[in-house]
Formats: C-alpha cells, sequence, structure tokens
C-alpha cells in the first residue's frame, strides 16, 4: 500500500482521500481553509454524502494545511471555476504543481481544460478525472463503471490504476483523459435537454414524457438513465463543463452545434417553468440542484426563483437558512400555509409521500407545479389540487 497525498478538501477531495484510505492507503489531506482543517480533525463533516462521514470515522486519515510532500502519489482534487467566459482558472492547480516533488506521480483530479497536462513539465503527470455523482460519491468511487488513467508516462498510468484495486481501466494519454471528463458531463447534458424539449412538445400533443421516456429506455442503444425532465440541469459540474468544452470548441475552430443547443435548451427550460408559477404567495419545495445532496451551486431552483416576483418561501431537507433572500421554513406544511402555489424543484423522495390533503386545507389556492414528475398525480388531484406538470397536459 502507498503513501498518497490529496491536496483540496472539498467533496471531490474528501471523498478521494476517505476512500483511498478505504482501499488500504495511508493518506494525508491538506487544503488552505484552516478553519475546515480543524473541524475535519474533530471529524466535522459539513457536506450530505452517504457513507463519507463513517469512512472519515473509520479511517485514520491526516488532515493538514502544510503542502504534502513525502508521498508517492499526489491527487490534486483543488477547484477550477469557470471564469466569465467559461474559461477555467487554473490558480489553484499550478500552485500544487509548482510544489510537486521531483520523484511523486501527480495525478489530476480536478478538471481542467484539454490540453492542460501537456503544458505541465513534471513527468510523471497522470490524468485521472473523476465521475463522481454528488450523493452517490463513495460508491461511484469505490465501484468505478472505470477508471481512466492517461500519461505519457505509462508506467505512472498504470500505478495510479492500480491504487484503485480491481476496476475497468481506460489507459491512454493525457488530452483524451481530460476530454473523457467533459465528453461524458456534456452527453449527458444534451441528453437531458433533448429530453426537456420534448417534454415541452408532449404538453403541446397530448402525449406523455413518461410514456414516451419508458419506451425510449427499453431501447439499450439509447439507455435508461438521464431521461428524466426537470426544471433544468444544474450543479456545480454540468453547466460549468459544458461551457468549458464550448470555450475549447470555440478556440479550436469547431462549431459544436449540438452543446451550443443544450446549453441554450436548458436557459429556455428555466424560463419556461418560471412561466408555469403563477400566483404572488409561493412555496418552493426543494432548493438544491438535485436531491440526496445540500449543494445549491447553479442550482435550478435558485434560477427559476429569480425570475419569479412575489413573496416566495421554500422547504428543502436539506437546507434551514435563509438562501439568496428566500426564507426557508421547516416543513412542508409550514410552507403551504396561505400559499397560492406550490412547486416541486428538487426531486427528494419525501415530496411524492406529503400528507395532500392538509396541504390542500392550508393553501389560498390548492395549485402545485411538479417539475420533476415526482407526486403522485392521482392523490394530489383528489385532494383538490389543480397539478401543472412538465411533460403531460395539464
Ligand atoms: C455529474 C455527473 O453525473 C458525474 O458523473 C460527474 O462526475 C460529476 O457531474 C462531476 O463532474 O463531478 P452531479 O453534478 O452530481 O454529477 O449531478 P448529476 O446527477 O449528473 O445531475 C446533474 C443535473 O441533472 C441535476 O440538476 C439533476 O437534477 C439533473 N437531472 C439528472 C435531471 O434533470 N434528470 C435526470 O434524469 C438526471
Amino acid at each position: 500500500m502507498h503513501r498518497i497525498g490529496v491536496v483540496g478538501a472539498g467533496y471531490v477531495g474528501l471523498t478521494t482521500a476517505a476512500c483511498l484510505a478505504h482501499l488500504g492507503h495511508d493518506v494525508v489531506c491538506a487544503d488552505v481553509d484552516d478553519a475546515k482543517v480543524g473541524r475535519l480533525r474533530r471529524n466535522e463533516v459539513d457536506l450530505v454524502e452517504p457513507g463519507l462521514a463513517e469512512l472519515l470515522e473509520q479511517h485514520d486519515i491526516e488532515f493538514t494545511t502544510v503542502f504534502p510532500r513525502d508521498v508517492d502519489f499526489l491527487f490534486v482534487c483543488v477547484p477550477t471555476p469557470a471564469g466569465e467566459r467559461g474559461e477555467a482558472d487554473l490558480t489553484a492547480v499550478h500552485d500544487v504543481v509548482a510544489q510537486v516533488p521531483e520523484n511523486t506521480v501527480l495525478v489530476l483530479k480536478s478538471t481542467v481544460p484539454v490540453g492542460t497536462a501537456r503544458g505541465i513539465a513534471h513527468q510523471q503527470t497522470v490524468s485521472n478525472p473523476e465521475f463522481l455523482r454528488e450523493g452517490h460519491a463513495v460508491e461511484d468511487f469505490l465501484r468505478p463503471q472505470r477508471v481512466v488513467v492517461g500519461s505519457a508516462d505509462l508506467d505512472a498510468a498504470r500505478r495510479v490504476a492500480a491504487l484503485y484495486g480491481d476496476v475497468p481501466v481506460v489507459l491512454t494519454d493525457n488530452t483524451t483523459a481530460e476530454l473523457i471528463k467533459y465528453a461524458c458531463n456534456s452527453f449527458l447534458a444534451v441528453k437531458l435537454s433533448f429530453v426537456n424539449t420534448l417534454a415541452e412538445l408532449c404538453e403541446r400533443v397530448g402525449a406523455d414524457i413518461d410514456g414516451v421516456t419508458e419506451g425510449m429506455r427499453l431501447d439499450e442503444r439509447i439507455g435508461a438513465a438521464f431521461l428524466q425532465p426537470g426544471p433544468g440541469w444544474g450543479g456545480s459540474c454540468l453547466p460549468k463543463d459544458t461551457r468549458a468544452l464550448l470555450s475549447t470548441a470555440r478556440e479550436q475552430d469547431v462549431e459544436f452545434a449540438t452543446l451550443r443547443a443544450a446549453v441554450d435548451t436548458n436557459d429556455h427550460q428555466v424560463r419556461r417553468i418560471a412561466e408555469k408559477i403563477e400566483g404572488d404567495r409561493i412555496g418552493l419545495l426543494g432548493l438544491t440542484f438535485k436531491a440526496g445532496t445540500n449543494d445549491l451551486r447553479d442550482s435550478p431552483a435558485l434560477a427559476i426563483a429569480r425570475l419569479l416576483d412575489g413573496d416566495i418561501r421554500a422547504y428543502d431537507p436539506a437546507i434551514s437558512q435563509e438562501v439568496d433572500g428566500i426564507t426557508v421554513v421547516g416543513t412542508p406544511e409550514e410552507l403551504a400555509d396561505g400559499r397560492d402555489v406550490l412547486v416541486v424543484l428538487t426531486e427528494w423522495p419525501e415530496f411524492a409521500e406529503l400528507d395532500w390533503p392538509a396541504l390542500a386545507g392550508r393553501m389560498a389556492t390548492p395549485v402545485l407545479v411538479d417539475t420533476r414528475g415526482v407526486v403522485p398525480a392521482d392523490k394530489v388531484r383528489e385532494a383538490g389540487f389543480r397539478l401543472v406538470s412538465v411533460g403531460r397536459p395539464d
């Protein structure tokens, strides 16, 4: 087993550190944020990520603000935020690269623009993009569908792949590995935008999107996942990575029309959903960009809220404090009090099992907009709601 350094204790870095420790490696995890390191030393984790806190508790990981030098492998898990034109800010990555000791394998896990590794002089640089879904990060790390390792130094790449145990491996060069990451997230975005437009068409022609996607899912060439229409796709990855790939394509004079359309469609989806929400007193069920996380970054719920006029409140099982000037209440019942409309924006499973008659009774006008297709339509209508859906005629 090896001594491994992880730089960055965000959701990717912490998951990487915890899972590598779980696989038997000796792990030191560094972050520049003193307060965060202090909390991690006390076993306090501020991320909602199933299984992560347990692994951190179970394994002895050293948390530090000091750059880890005495390691065989150094995983770079620092943020690469998008600038205004979609270009990634690589300051944090370059800071790490500047400090990596000569005989340490540098593992680039942060999502970096295509061609970044090629510009790094360090000999043993391995591009090893992450494919961790928030809410499933631990299982995605420990039981990956594939591990991608790209390097000019194939021996270093093989050694990085071996750290994960017996897993399917794609062994390639740095630039291809970097592009795989963007290709995956961008393809998922295209798929979702396709379905969201299909849902709009269903509403017009009187078809049912669930039936349409059921018919699509059974075709293995299309695949069963990522066919659920919603308020638009968000989060810290899909919006950023689609913009970055478009930016790379533009630099190379490549017209990536399908991806451009997917991004435009997503903006349209947010506006289209906002137009479905009528009333002055609005209650939002869900604020996070998807269920199973407390992450609000690039959440479509917040983008939609910004387009609404009126008094907005929200309930979200993972959020307890005011967000963007939106008052957050403690229960769905409290949310319903005196509201003109409730809007399901995140697919939290508990939203399928609310006490509909009780909620309807508390509202000024019982209207429910379900952007995620999670509520039981019959029960909701029986309780007296007017139900507005995405992908089904009202
Ligand atoms: C995404 C990818 O799925 C991961 O493979 C990748 O590693 C990660 O980005 C990353 O780059 O780090 P994540 O951002 O956690 O993971 O979120 P997803 O589960 O992909 O969901 C993205 C958005 O699509 C969410 O807003 C979600 O609600 C929406 N979505 C997803 C739908 O509207 N419908 C679906 O059927 C699926």
